[in-house]
């Protein structure tokens, strides 16, 4: 299978260029620029990518490769400071761009370079740095060096949304320039994938935590189908998941798949602990706490096992720093850690290599429904920091139904996929409302639906006004004790996604 090396300079866009290489069928890694030659001889690529960053050539320090990577016979593709670098290392000349605009930006490519076929002279690209390469059209070079090596860069950033015919640039790099063809399926991982956890665990026993989520669901699919009985899942139900959900996973994981499942049903313990507390850290930090107490008493009953399965995925091996260049991003959303007492030799991670979107591909590809594969991202906390306030058993019941119409009308609305994140939040706040004859004093729901790519960003989703008002007359006619619905219409920030 042809591999693609992507080389990460510190930029904010680096995962994306891999998500976006990825998307096209051609497998990719991203790795720290200083990645020395034997790794990259090692890693054996058939391309290289170089990224963006925040330095300029022009720093005394900046960050650079081994000049030999242009010797080894392989395309290149360099993008904003990559290019720039390129450029720097085969001796031209970079200059400091006096009226660059920054953002979207209007520019005119060599429309000559194999890296533009089939585009328009003129687009808008995406620009992010201040530097442009001398004696080039307008923001843009195709490097072609003499000897007919297959050297490009851009000095835009293809892999954002806001750059018009962005992923056609970079299909033009790797099927047009390169050769590849779309190899890197899921259809076509599964084998290897399944082999892969065959050879790791032989004849050894693995223990994983399902937590109701589509990572650890696919992982257990996943697992199930390598090694059978010799997978065993502990299901923590900590009672603050959305409608059935708990039900749900357990019928498909038990019902079809024959996963081996140990499921806690600890509502109580964890509605015990979380009493009376209202800070949103608190109780992150009481759920995290609890759900490894819990998995460590059901896990002593099951005795030593070989393996610990972990659902971990491409962006959080990246974001915690073993991949790529960029900093630690997001320690803060993992609930709980390791369960540290649990007796294993060794962690097992099926998914480490693949994005969100492949993980979903794999659970399809592995026979998982619809409906549990496409759910939307779920916090580990779950429902608990969508109640403002105190948790209560009856608070719970209210949000679980709110949120079920809103979810079913959306996707009536075939809006499910479009929308990244959308639930029901109870607010802690009561109000005066009018029922019948009678006068109410009940709680306000409050609705969010937000777009993003990464989540550290979002805007709020423009639903449309019917869609708003089904859900609304549908959530004060059916839910007791709601008497007002407000839609969230913050981005974020100064918002977060969640309300707590
Ligand atoms: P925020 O609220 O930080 O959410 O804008 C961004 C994304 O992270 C999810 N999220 C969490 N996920 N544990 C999780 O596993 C958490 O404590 C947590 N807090 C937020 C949120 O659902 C959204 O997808």
């Amino acid at each position: 299978m042809k591999k693609v090396l992507i080389l990460d300079f510190g930029g904010q866009y680096n995962l994306l260029v891999a998500r976006r290489v990825r998307e096209c069928g051609v497998y990719c890694e991203l790795r720290s620029f200083r990645i020395s030659m034997e790794e990259v001889q090692a890693f054996d690529p058939d391309a290289l990518i170089f990224t963006g960053g925040p330095a300029t050539v022009f720093e005394v320090n900046a960050p650079t490769v081994d000049p030999a990577l242009f010797n080894m016979g392989i395309p290149v593709l360099g993008i904003c400071y990559g290019m720039q670098l390129m450029t720097h290392l085969l001796g031209g000349q970079c200059r400091k761009a006096i009226t660059r605009e920054y953002g979207k930006t209007e520019l005119t490519v060599c429309t000559g370079s194999p890296l533009f076929a089939d585009i328009p002279e003129k687009a808008v690209y995406w620009m992010s740095h201040g530097v442009e390469v001398e004696s080039a059209a307008p923001g843009f070079t195709a490097i072609a060096s003499s000897e007919g090596k297959k050297l490009y860069g851009v000095q835009f950033h293809p892999e954002v949304v806001h750059t018009e015919y962005g992923t056609k640039i970079l299909e033009n790099f790797l099927y047009g320039i390169c050769g590849f063809t779309k190899e890197w399926t899921m259809e076509s991982y599964v084998d290897t994938a399944l082999r892969e956890c065959r050879e790791k665990i032989g004849s050894k026993r693995v223990l994983l935590a399902l937590s109701g989520g589509v990572d650890s669901a696919v992982a257990a699919a996943l697992l199930q189908k390598a090694v059978g009985d010799r997978l065993t899942c502990i299901f923590v139900d900590h009672g603050l998941l959305r409608l059935n959900e708990g039900d749900q996973v357990e019928q498909v994981m038990k019902g079809e798949f024959h996963v081996d499942i140990r499921r806690v049903n600890a509502q109580k313990i964890f509605l015990d602990k979380l009493a009376g507390v209202t800070d949103p850290e608190r109780k992150r930090k009481i759920i995290g706490e609890e759900f490894i107490r819990v998995f460590e008493a059901e896990a002593r009953k099951i005795g030593k096992v070989d393996f610990l399965a972990q659902g971990t995925i491409y962006p959080d091996v990246v974001e915690s720093g073993l991949g790529g260049e960029s900093a630690v991003v997001k320690s803060h959303h993992n609930v709980g850690g390791l369960p540290d007492c649990v007796d294993f030799e060794e962690i097992i991670e099926p998914l480490r290599r693949l994005f969100k979107d492949e993980v979903r591909q794999l659970g399809l590809a592995l026979g998982l429904p619809e409906s549990l594969v496409w759910r939307q991202p779920f916090p580990g906390p779950g429902l608990a920091i969508r109640i403002i306030g105190e948790i209560t058993a009856e608070k719970l019941e209210i949000l679980r139904k709110a949120d079920a119409i809103f979810r079913e009308e959306m996707a009536k609305a075939g809006l499910d996929r479009t929308a990244n994140q959308y639930f029901a939040a109870l607010t802690n706040m009561r109000s005066v409302g009018i029922m019948g004859d009678e006068r109410t004093y009940d709680y306000a729901i409050a609705l969010r639906s937000v777009q993003t790519q990464d989540f550290m960003t979002a805007t709020w989703s423009r639903l449309p006004w019917d869609l708003l008002d089904k859900v609304s007359g549908r959530i004060v006619g059916e839910v007791p004790h709601i008497n007002r619905v407000l839609y969230d219409v913050t981005s974020k920030p100064p918002a977060t996604v969640e309300f707590e």
